[in-house]
């Protein structure tokens, strides 16, 4: 488990990173994922979204675009994004979204309230995986859906904990995450390849 300075330590890292973040590497490499990501995104008629570690909101800017009924949640446990997030929402958008800060192990949200939960590129800062994966499975309306972007390692079966960061962070293979899957109540559709080595896994909230 990640002792609270840890966490501390990596929160205060996205604060600084904040200001910056849309002109380093997102705007070229994480901005990527997204639009790949989209190609794989199924959404009902009014979608209600929640993007889980959303930094400066790049992502449901993309999807209020392309989905003019979306209402979107971002949720981001860094005040410093989220405060860029809020400031950078174009207005064709911004009544749509909101950004609120908290914590991915502990979604302040109702039983069932979202039709889809995104995550891109921060799963792998999780010091409790299978809490936030519980999390996520709670907030999903039933046959909702969760796509899980990330970095991800494809040569064994459990994950790879890299101590490169305050708090390390953990890559883990798609067995590991169908694995975290299952325990949730949530099924694996498939695995996709967005780039370099971000691999999309996809999860559908069991109907009872
Ligand atoms: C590399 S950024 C990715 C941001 C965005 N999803 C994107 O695709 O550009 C990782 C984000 O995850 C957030 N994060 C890390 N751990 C978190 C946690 N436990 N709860 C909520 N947000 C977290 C960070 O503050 C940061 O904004």
């Amino acid at each position: 488990m990640m002792e609270p300075n840890a966490i501390n330590r990596k929160q205060k890292l996205f604060d600084r990173w904040a200001p910056n973040y849309d002109w380093v590497f997102t705007s070229v490499f994480y901005q990527a994922i997204h639009k790949r990501l989209l190609e794989y995104v199924n959404l009902p008629d009014k979608p209600n979204v929640l993007d889980i570690g959303c930094g400066t909101g790049r992502l449901l800017t993309r999807l209020a675009t392309e989905f003019p009924n979306l209402q979107g949640t971002g949720l981001d446990f860094s005040a410093e994004m989220i405060r860029q997030a809020r400031r950078r929402k174009p207005d064709s958008v911004r009544p749509r979204l909101i950004y609120v800060q908290g914590n991915a192990e502990s979604l302040p949200f109702a039983d069932e309230q979202f039709d889809a939960v995104f995550n891109t590129i921060s799963f792998l800062h999780y010091p409790k995986p299978e809490q936030v994966f519980s999390e996520v499975s709670r907030v999903l309306s039933p046959g909702g859906r969760f796509y899980l972007a990330d970095f991800a390692v494809r040569w064994q079966t459990s994950l790879l904990d890299l101590r490169v960061s305050p708090g390390g962070i953990r890559l883990y293979s798609p067995q590991a995450r169908e694995q975290l899957g299952v325990q949730a109540g949530l099924g694996c559709a498939g695995h996709y390849d967005l780039l370099g080595p971000v691999l999309l896994s996809i999860f559908t909230k069991q109907t009872v």
